[in-house]
């Protein structure tokens, strides 16, 4: 396995194989600081059980990146939730470093990356807190489809070599990591402010009408906003619904 250069901030744990990034993550995560200090990468090659938001399973062959990066912020619980929005930034921006040209790049509510209006990442954020505000670890899942995507979503997939993209694991993974850093850096600094600025520039179908698939229910209207704490604003005819969790469709596109 060819290992990618990292900023020395992390302390990178590479693997063959895995069931989850997260599990193993978690599983690190939980024998404490000194097993896993903040900063604390786990990558893996495959995974055999890996996991998508609302328990859905994330298809992991070889050939795409996995990677469960554990942190362990200054912040109580509900503020930490915000560094799925950090990691997304960082994730566009780092596409857009290793992009070849004319290829569209959106964020999509809540925590996937599209490129060409397909999905081609996904973030999943899980923490333990112990009872306390404060949680112990947060760890930030993220799976890039490069060189396969699955075939049978219910929102179209894509993956970086489908769009004909060069682009290596390490090399992704490598561009990924340096920009969570600077992005990481900023939330620290000042806050959610400038990233749900940022990830708002970069979304679709901001001020659009769309639909929101709920567990057992779907609302539609137009996508007003994102409120502070990450969740989704829809103008149902003039009423606002504050939505904290679901899947985004574009009925228009
Ligand atoms: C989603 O869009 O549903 C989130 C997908 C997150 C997948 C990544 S792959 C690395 C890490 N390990 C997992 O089991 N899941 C996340």
């Amino acid at each position: 396995m060819a290992l990618p250069r990292l900023p020395s901030v992390y302390n990178l744990i590479a693997l063959d194989s895995v069931g989850s990034t997260n599990d193993e993550a978690r599983r690190l995560a939980g024998e404490g600081e000194e097993t896993a200090p903040d900063g604390t990468l786990v990558w893996a090659l495959e995974q055999t059980a890996g996991r998508g938001r609302r328990g859905r399973t994330w298809t992991s062959p070889a050939g795409n990146l996995y990677t469960s990066l554990i942190l362990r912020p200054d912040v109580p619980t509900k503020d930490a939730a915000q560094l799925s929005f950090v990691a997304a930034v960082a994730l566009y921006d780092a596409l857009g470093n290793v992009s070849e040209p004319g290829h569209q790049i959106h964020l999509k509510w809540p925590n996937d990356i599209l490129l060409q209006d397909c999905k081609v990442a996904g973030l999943l954020l899980e923490s333990e807190s112990g009872g306390g505000d404060y949680p112990d670890w947060v760890i930030v899942g993220m799976g890039l489809n490069v060189a396969s995507h699955p075939e049978d979503t219910e929102f179209p997939a894509t993956s970086l070599h489908a769009e004909n993209w060069t682009t290596g694991v390490e090399e992704a993974l490598q561009a990924y990591a340096r920009s969570f850093l600077g992005w990481a850096n900023t939330w620290v600094e000042e806050g959610f402010v400038p990233i749900r600025r940022t990830w708002l520039q970069r979304c679709k179908g901001l001020g659009e009408a769309i639909e929101v698939r709920l567990e057992s229910d779907t609302l539609r209207g137009i996508f007003k906003d994102m409120d502070d704490d990450g969740a989704l604003i829809l103008d149902q005819d003039g009423d606002l619904t504050r939505i904290a969790a679901g899947d985004v469709y574009f009925p228009n596109t």
